[in-house]
């Protein structure tokens, strides 16, 4: 049974583009994996573990070989238990808006949280990181409301769907399907809402052959 992990990093519910495109994905996907689990992880919904001064002490830790304090060892448990949920998926589908720019902070936390030496991945002192999650791949929808690529300097730049692509490489996910919407929500909502459809459409027949 394969099992896909869907991660919505929006808060805005029934409001939310970057969900509705991931749904209209998801149930496309669905359609033709009657065997396919789906585990939905709303991160505004199920609060993830602080990640502050014991865990980044413990990562240091990790990462040196040296050995954790009780508090640290805490921690890193309660870290783990994140990433476990995370790797025992086969598959990943990410919903993700732009927030100034980056990817919103519950996302980068729950990154922190499972990006750990041992787990997503390696380092070698001459070669550097290897990513440690294989054999996965990964369908991402970015959303933006002023954004675009290619657009004027003042309209912005992507820290957004760059920093999240780079991410997944640099942890060992090379099978990276996106899909951005960047639908001049707040500038022109009648071009808005051409792009909107043609983008849950596009959602949708990659859905079909992914
Ligand atoms: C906190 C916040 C910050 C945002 N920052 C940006 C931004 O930097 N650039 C941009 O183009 N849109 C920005 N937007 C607009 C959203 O990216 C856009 O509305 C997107 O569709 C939101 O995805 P969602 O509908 O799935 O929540 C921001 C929206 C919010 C709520």
């Amino acid at each position: 049974m394969t099992k896909l992990l869907h991660v919505n990093s929006s808060p805005r519910g029934e409001s939310s583009k970057s969900l509705a495109i991931a749904q209209a994905f998801n149930d496309a996907y669905q359609a033709r994996h009657s065997e396919l689990k789906v585990d939905a992880w709303n991160l505004y919904q199920e609060p993830l573990p602080n990640y502050a001064t014991n865990a980044a002490a413990a990562k240091m830790a990790a990462f040196g070989h040296k050995k954790m304090t009780p508090e640290q060892e805490m921690e890193w448990a309660r870290c783990e238990i994140v990433y476990d949920r995370f790797v025992e998926a086969d598959e990943y589908l990410f919903n993700v808006p732009m927030w100034n720019h980056g990817v919103p902070y519950l996302l980068k936390q729950w990154i922190d949280i499972i990006t750990q030496p041992g787990w997503v991945f390696g380092f070698h002192p001459e070669q550097g990181y290897q990513g440690l999650v294989k054999g996965k791949r990964a369908f991402v929808i970015y959303t933006s409301g002023v954004y675009q690529a290619g657009g004027r300097p003042g309209f912005g730049a992507d820290f957004h769907a760059e920093f999240f692509n780079d991410w997944l490489r640099f942890i060992g996910i090379t099978n990276v399907t996106d899909l951005y919407y960047a639908g001049y929500d707040l500038l022109s909502p009648e071009q808005a809402a051409v792009a909107y459809k043609a983008t849950q459409a596009r959602a949708q027949e990659l859905a079909s052959f992914w």
